[in-house]
């Protein structure tokens, strides 16, 4: 059933990145075509380099720019803050949400995350709905639990497989290396799937499932070959084109 679905392979640059970077992204650009034929690529770098990396990738058949947030409102009184129009208009065409980084530095709700997604959709982004249990949530054994009350409260009514990616990142396995076992990843993965059929019908089957979390390019083949991953939201290792483009190459 989910064989079907064309992989992403989404880079979270998050709070890294110059104007100098630019040759790293040149570097993924011109690797990206050795992956064309199996998966979509996506980077999102911090906002100030969107409209730089957007230009650079014009034409680009597999590779696209994306965004790390945005505000719900299209504009106003809102200091510091971007809109999803502003992001379309800088050449983004997808913006993740509910980064559990945002959850946990700015307080950010479930019902604010569904907010952010409608308004992706209303700019015409894919929204990218992060969702991932923390390690006292996983000791306590909620991870299910923690999985479906983020899910549905964090998506919008709406959702489809061509505006909605759902990205499943344990908190504790972000940036410390740590992966979940190849068992539950499989479990919870399944998990989000019933979840998404079960609230989205047809269109559940087809919502791409990432997963986010210490993937590197040692073991991205492994989480990328189990049933309902389909494709990653990748860190630290997303700001090296070497990195990035072998992980990309796990399906190639
Ligand atoms: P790392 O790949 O650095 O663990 O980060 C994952 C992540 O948070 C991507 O959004």
């Amino acid at each position: 059933m989910t064989d079907a679905i064309r992989p992403l392979i989404a880079g979270n640059w998050k709070m890294n990145g110059l104007r100098a970077s630019t040759a790293e992204f040149e570097a993924m650009l011109a690797g990206a075509g050795s992956v064309a034929a199996k998966a979509d690529l996506l980077v999102c770098p911090p906002g100030t380099l969107i409209a730089a990396f957007a230009d650079k990738a014009r034409g680009a058949k597999n590779l696209a720019i994306g965004a790390q947030d945005c505000h719900p409102k299209a504009s106003g009184a809102h200091t510091g803050d971007i809109s999803a129009e502003m992001l379309a208009d800088s050449g983004a065409g997808a913006v993740i949400v509910g980064h559990s980084e945002r959850r946990a530095d700015h307080g950010e709700s479930d019902g604010l995350v569904r907010q952010k997604a409608e308004a992706a959709w209303r700019a015409g982004l894919t929204a990218i709905v992060c969702i991932g249990e923390t390690q006292a949530q996983r000791d306590a054994g909620q991870t299910l639990d923690i999985c479906r009350g983020q899910l549905t409260g964090s998506l919008p009514d709406k959702a489809t497989s061509g505006n909605l990616v759902v990205a499943y990142e344990p908190v504790w396995a972000i940036g410390t290396g740590l992966t979940p076992t190849s068992g539950d990843v499989e479990q919870i993965h399944k998990f989000i799937r019933e979840l998404l059929i079960a609230r989205l019908n047809g269109e559940g089957a087809k919502i791409r499932i990432l997963y986010g979390g210490s993937v590197k390019p040692s073991n991205a083949r492994e989480l990328m070959a189990i049933a309902n991953v389909n494709g990653a939201l990748i860190g630290g290792a997303s700001l090296k084109a070497a990195d990035f483009l072998a992980i990309a190459g796990s399906y190639a």
